[in-house]
């Protein structure tokens, strides 16, 4: 595991940007293809609008990209708290991205179903065995969770499924997200943390003891883990 800490969002998304369309780069040399799993939430979005403009917009092979989710709230897709509608006003509706390689998690309909379609998609996208991700952004939350697996809820545990519903106690929708075991067959997986309001848990997972929150699940076998953080995040201690 890696903790780099950048001087602000922008140096933080920047980082993002440009290990992404590295790691594209790499990928799609070496294998022909960069699958990618997004993250929701607010953080990522400068990252997504880098990417979405030169330099690093023709830089990243996108016909050989295959865009995936990492979670998604189960609203309709034009919904301003959906993953998607992120993604796409950030980054995708800006690229000549071919659309059949644009793998949305929509779950508005029947959450159920929607996770065992898009189970079923992963094992269609990948050779057998679990999916293996070359990227997976990830973003923190406050509580602890990260992509939706939200703590007191049964999805961190889950070891069989690759994708499942997650609903918190009096939420107002539900969700799906990858779970750990795909997480964890990432070759490279980056955190994207921003903002004073994620120090104390951010350090209550880095420094703390293991085993209390969702995001220090995270331990990608043979792949990379990156916590990409900025000062604000990242407070004093991290900063000796
Ligand atoms: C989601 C996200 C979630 C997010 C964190 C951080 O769908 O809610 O995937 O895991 O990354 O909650 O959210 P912010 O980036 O908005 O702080």
């Amino acid at each position: 595991m890696t903790v780099r800490v950048c001087a602000d969002y922008e140096a933080l998304s920047r980082n993002a940007a440009e290990l992404f369309a590295a790691g594209a780069c790499h990928a799609v040399a070496e294998r022909g293809r960069f699958c990618v799993a997004l993250s929701g939430g607010s953080t990522p979005q400068r990252c997504y609008q880098l990417l979405a403009a030169p330099p690093l917009r023709d830089l990243v092979p996108w016909p050989q990209v295959e865009v995936f989710w990492g979670d998604e709230r189960c609203v309709p897709e034009n919904d301003p708290r959906s993953n998607l509608r992120l993604a796409r006003e950030a980054l995708l509706d800006r690229l000549p991205q071919p659309p059949g390689q644009i793998h949305p998690m929509s779950c508005a309909g029947d959450p159920a179903a929607a996770a065992g379609a898009y189970q079923a998609l992963l094992q269609s996208a990948f050779d057998p065995g679990e999916p293996c991700f070359d990227l997976i952004l990830l973003g923190l939350g406050t509580d602890g969770h990260t992509a939706s697996l939200l703590p007191g809820t049964p999805a961190p545990l889950e070891t069989n499924r690759l994708v499942v519903t997650v609903r918190a106690p009096g939420a107002e929708f539900s969700r799906l997200t990858l779970t750990v075991p795909v997480l964890n067959q990432a070759r490279q997986i980056i955190v994207l943390v921003s903002g004073r309001e994620k120090t104390t848990i951010l350090h209550q997972i880095l420094d703390g003891p293991p085993g209390r929150y969702p995001a220090q699940l995270l331990a990608p076998g043979d792949g990379q883990l990156l916590w990409l953080v900025d000062r604000a995040a990242a407070g004093d201690d991290l900063l000796r």
